[in-house]
């Protein structure tokens, strides 16, 4: 139910960084029970605005009203206390700690002699845990679970402090349809108890599905704020990139080659058995499966991240046998992880970030030169369209969806024969997409073979040349070409 009353007013808010005006006069308001959705291009300023709301950033100028009070300055501490929680795009959970100290961090329960109850701490984190429909053992540490995980857990962790301002920076960006579903209706539930939601996603199509108004901003400005049954994809594409998006999946059909990488009996304890397959040189071979089917993990093991497993990975006929990624890329495979944070180094800028890669194919006191380094950055700054178009900037500075490019561009550059893209658009724009998505092609068409894991349904049928599916660990199916995503999805299932 939404009603008129005004939970928060934003009133000409600005931002500047050293060269980017990050925010421009920004005027947005929020109403008790609404979902406002804030859409825009990679860069165009969400984040930021989220972060000056939740304390994390400080506004040069501009005001804001919370339950038409007006309120200065804000910090973590304040805007928490105003009633303001936060998930953030590139998440803020403390790695060594538990997900159950996580969730209740700053409000740990207690024993009589001031001790943490550690049982009423585990039972309590598990309730909240069940809330969202996930098992995740509350007392596993953060940093061995997968992304998804981390996503939910950092869900759990802000909707259980009763906010009745939520503010969600990409909550879906590693979450499976049925994550998403489940966590839909929490927002739901909360929309019926006054909350309001401000929400970003690139996922357009969540936009219907949860949505009460959304603001379009570009290049640090609002362009429009509309009721969502107002509008719809194409108009919002249109008002975000400021023109008509040709095509969303640029597929180059490709002569298929020769054999180019075999996977044979590969297992894993608990995470993949048996796995078999062929991807051949110019073939995008997608892999898709629901969450925890073991297709990330699977990925990471061929790759090398994760030597405990038994089988073989053949390159060009030629075994990988020490199972570790400097190997792996020596023997032309590269892979981009799904967590990207896995990859970038944030304090270095763009032209060493990119060619990381290449620095482990060189031999001895071979040392690429300066140069060559920055012509390679230059040119996917401009294939890309990495936005700002510096690339003497540290990596950290760039929005979420330009880093994901800037790591993308890593295996751009490298000579490889076998790309493996665990979710290689997570997080960058629709224009963007149809961008990553372009060069995909263009390199399957240069005879690289490429493995694409990805959950977005629509891009990997549009993309891939042959899916397989993957169910508890085990390929169960491939489909061709011409699936449905009906069918897939009945493949992946449990029922
Ligand atoms: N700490 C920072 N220092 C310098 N520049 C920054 C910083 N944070 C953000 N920026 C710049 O401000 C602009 C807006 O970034 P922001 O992260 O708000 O974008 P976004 O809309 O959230 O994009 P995305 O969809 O990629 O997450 C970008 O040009 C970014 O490079
Ligand atoms: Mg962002």
């Amino acid at each position: 139910m939404v009603t008129k009353k005004v939970l928060l007013r934003m009133e000409r808010i600005d931002k500047k960084f050293p060269g980017v005006h990050a925010l421009n006069q920004i005027d947005l308001d929020l109403y008790a029970g609404e979902v406002h959705i804030l859409l825009g291009e990679n860069g165009a300023g969400k984040s930021t605005l989220m972060k000056i709301l939740s304390g994390s950033l400080e506004r040069d100028s501009g005001n804001i009203w919370i339950d038409g009070k007006e309120v200065g300055d804000l910090d973590p501490e304040h805007s928490k206390s105003l009633g303001i929680g936060m998930v953030y795009q590139e998440l803020s959970l403390c790695p060594n700690l538990s997900v159950a100290e996580n969730i209740f961090l700053g409000n740990l329960p207690k024993t009589k002699i001031g001790a943490v109850d550690w049982e009423k701490l585990n039972k309590m984190a598990k309730e909240s845990l069940v809330s969202l429909n996930v098992s995740i053992d509350p007392r596993m540490l953060v940093r061995n679970l997968e992304v998804a995980e981390q996503q939910l857990t950092e869900i759990a962790r802000v909707i259980n402090r009763q906010s009745k301002i939520l503010l969600l920076d990409e909550p879906t960006s590693a979450l499976s349809d049925a994550e998403r579903d489940r966590l839909f209706e929490l927002i739901r539930l909360l929309q019926s108890k006054g909350v309001g939601i401000i929400y970003i996603s690139h996922r357009l199509n969540e936009i219907k599905m949860i949505g009460t108004r959304v603001t379009v901003m570009r290049d640090g400005k609002v362009v429009d704020t509309i009721p969502v049954e107002k509008t719809d994809e194409n108009q919002l594409i249109q008002k975000m990139v400021g023109r008509k998006l040709n095509e969303q999946y640029p597929k180059i059909h490709t002569k298929i080659g020769d054999k180019i990488l075999e996977i044979k009996n590969l297992s894993s304890e608990n995470k993949f058995k048996n796995v078999n397959f062929q991807l051949h040189s110019g073939e995008i071979l997608g892999i898709f499966g629901l969450m925890g089917a073991g297709q990330t993990e699977l990925a990471r093991s061929i790759f090398g991240l994760d030597s405990k497993m038994s089988g073989e990975v053949l390159i060009d006929g030629c075994v990988l046998t020490k199972h570790n990624p400097n190997d792996s890329i020596r023997h032309g495979l590269g892979m981009l992880t799904r967590d990207r944070r896995e990859g970038l180094v944030p304090m270095l800028e763009v032209p060493q970030n990119v060619t990381l890669a290449i620095r482990s194919q060189e031999s001895f006191g071979q040392i690429i030169k300066l140069r060559t380094e920055k012509e390679f950055a230059n040119k996917f700054v401009n294939s890309l369209q990495i936005n700002p178009p510096i690339i003497n900037r540290k990596v950290v500075f760039f929005s979420g969806g330009n880093q994901q490019k800037i790591i993308l561009s890593r295996w751009l550059c490298c000579e490889s024969k076998v790309l493996i893209f665990d979710e290689p658009t997570r997080g960058i724009d629709v224009a963007g997409k149809a961008d990553v998505f372009r060069l995909m092609s263009q390199l399957a068409n240069e005879g690289i073979g490429i493995v694409m894991i990805s959950s977005e349904i629509p891009e990997i049928i549009a993309m891939a040349d042959r899916i397989l599916v993957m169910r508890r660990g085990e390929i169960v199916t491939e489909f061709q070409q011409s699936v449905t995503q009906e069918d897939l999805l009945c493949a992946a299932s449990e029922f």
